[in-house]
């Protein structure tokens, strides 16, 4: 099924699933996400258990249009209403003091929420027609690897979550940069592929600044692979090693087996978690990942891959 085919009807079945407090898989330009009705309870709580994330790990909340702004967050500055302006829909979530009424599942348990409008024909399609938030995590077991493709989300969740709606393969490839606006001073708390040069913002919180609200992203290890991962220069990837599958940036050197994702960076993350899965699913002892360029435009992904290989002990 392709997203030309999606049919009106597809989209009428997955709203009326989501008001009935059902979980479905739902496209977006980043990753695939897990949605439900941001207003419904057992509907978040279902998310929860789905994913196997921990209650205090707050969701995004998606947003039909900035309108809704207002129904989920209160005190908004001037700030969030011109980055709304200029980037939504797009991958880019704020996060904003929350209105009164939103649900603490949502926020786990926190005074803040984080909102967007996703770029995507058929995830737009839908919250027109839900006419609400939705609730929507990326569509993995918690901890694992990211969605870009329905099938990864079937693979992920089977029988589980019986809607998956076909938006073909992500656009960007890479979660949403998250950008903290509810204590004054605009700053970035996950960087993403539109980065903060272009946001006109500051790189990257300190993880380590107690300050910060907890962004489970920014647990150490995340979008991982079942098979350890290790990061190296170029001149590290390793033809000597037996059974390693080597991910590439331009193409694979010589004598190694894996994956070369191009040397442009949006394109990279476009291929970035497929590549990641398959070469997880290859079965070998290792996996290699080149280290990308350290320049603002791979900075996400440089933080994925770091994310992906963190606790993998050397071997
Ligand atoms: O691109 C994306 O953002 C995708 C698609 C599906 O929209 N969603 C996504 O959701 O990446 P998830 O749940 O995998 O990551 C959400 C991140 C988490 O790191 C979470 O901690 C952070 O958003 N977050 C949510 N609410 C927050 C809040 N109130 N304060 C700080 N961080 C928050
Ligand atoms: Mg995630």
């Amino acid at each position: 099924m392709s997203e030309q085919s999606i049919s009106r009807d597809q989209i009428a079945e997955a709203v009326a699933a989501l008001r009935r407090g059902e979980c479905i898989g739902l496209p977006t330009e980043t990753v695939y996400g897990l949605a439900a009705d941001a207003r419904n309870p057992a509907a978040v709580r279902r998310v929860f258990a789905l994913k196997g994330r921990p209650a205090d790990h707050p969701l995004i909340v998606h947003l039909p249009s900035p309108q809704y702004l207002s129904e989920f967050a209160r005190d908004i500055p001037d700030a969030a209403w011109r980055l709304a302006e200029a980037y939504w829909p797009g991958p880019l979530t704020m996060v904003l003091k929350r209105a009164q009424h939103v649900l603490l599942e949502v926020t786990g348990g926190q005074d803040t929420i984080a909102l967007r409008i996703p770029a995507h024909p058929l995830a737009l399609a839908v919250l027109s027609a839900f006419a609400g938030g939705l609730a929507a995590p990326s569509a993995n077991r918690f901890g694992r690897i990211s969605p870009t493709r329905a099938a990864h989300v079937r693979s992920e969740f089977a029988e589980e979550v019986p809607i998956v709606l076909d938006g073909g393969d992500c656009a960007v490839g890479i979660e949403s940069t998250i950008v903290d606006l509810s204590h004054g001073v605009a700053r970035i708390l996950r960087p993403g592929m539109l980065t903060a040069e272009r946001l006109g913002l500051s790189a990257a919180a300190d993880p380590s600044d107690k300050q910060a609200p907890r962004v489970p992203g920014a647990l150490e290890k995340h979008y991982a692979p079942r098979t350890p991962l290790y990061l190296c220069s170029r001149d590290g990837l390793s033809a000597k090693l037996e059974d390693v599958q080597v991910l590439a940036i331009g193409e694979l050197p010589a004598g190694v087996s894996g994956i070369a994702l191009p040397r442009d960076p949006q394109r990279y993350a476009r291929g970035f978690y497929a590549a990641l899965r398959e070469l997880d699913a290859r079965g070998a002892h290792a996996l290699q990942a080149e280290l990308p360029p350290n320049e603002s435009a791979w900075e996400a992904i440089t933080d994925r891959l770091q994310r992906a290989a963190a606790g993998s002990s050397a071997a």
